[in-house]
């Protein structure tokens, strides 16, 4: 028989809480329209139930406390040899709620990427929807983007984009939002892994197909202008 025997892509998820992200991309390769192995999933939270949610489907998990370690630079280096001991081709930052280190994000850079619940480059940081309601915004959204040195502000892959209701509430905008999340982030780690998008001098590129996929979505690419 003529099997292929390209090896499949490995991922590492970077967690910190409830994982339905990461529970997305399970979900995504059992289906298999995401072609990958999580080979291991990291909290640096010991009780996220995202670390059960893996264990549940047979996947390795570690977790590494921040609180163990004496600063940054200590646990961060800590994580880079866990997750390098996982072997990734992409490392998924889903929930993961630590600053990185210069030197982290340095050596995992063009692989590593991250989901923030803003219409980038609109609040960056903490508290999103509540700040996208105090702000009388008429929409909101997340962003899938590679990690730089500026917090929540590397370029950008695509966006999906919810408009806001009368009557939404921080709780209400948060589940409009994630359903963007768990449909755009397995399809954006689907066309990463297989050479469609490329992050090359802090620019995103983006082939054909990944153009094609992303608009198939609603996926905005880019920064959507605010
Ligand atoms: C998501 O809303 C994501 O945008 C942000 O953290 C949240 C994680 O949710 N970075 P979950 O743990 O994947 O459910």
């Amino acid at each position: 028989m003529n099997r292929s025997t390209t090896p499949t892509p490995r991922i590492v998820v970077l967690i910190s809480g409830n994982g339905s992200n990461l529970q997305a991309l399970i979900d995504a390769i059992d289906n298999k329209t995401l072609n990958a192995t999580i080979t291991g999933v990291i909290s640096n939270v010991k009780s996220a139930y995202g670390l059960e949610r893996a264990q549940k489907h047979g996947i390795d998990t570690t977790a590494i406390d921040h609180r163990d370690y004496a600063d940054r630079e200590t646990f961060d280096l800590a994580l880079q040899a866990q997750i390098d001991a996982y072997q990734p081709d992409l490392v998924v930052l889903a929930g993961f709620m630590r600053i990185l280190t210069p030197n982290f994000v340095r050596y995992f850079s063009g692989r590593l990427l991250n989901i923030h619940p803003s219409l980038l480059p609109k609040y960056k940081g903490l508290n999103t929807h509540q700040r996208a309601l105090d702000a009388q915004d008429t929409e909101h959204g997340c962003s899938i983007h590679f990690v730089t040195l500026e917090l929540d502000g590397g370029p950008v892959i695509c966006q999906g984009a919810v408009a806001i209701e009368l009557g939404d509430t921080a709780e209400s905008l948060a589940h409009k939002v994630q359903h963007h999340e768990h449909r755009l982030y397995p399809l954006v780690c689907e066309l990463f892994l297989h050479g469609h998008i490329t992050l090359d001098n802090d620019n995103v590129t983006l082939s054909k197909t990944a153009v094609t996929q992303l608009h198939d979505h609603n996926a905005l690419q880019g920064t959507h202008p605010s």
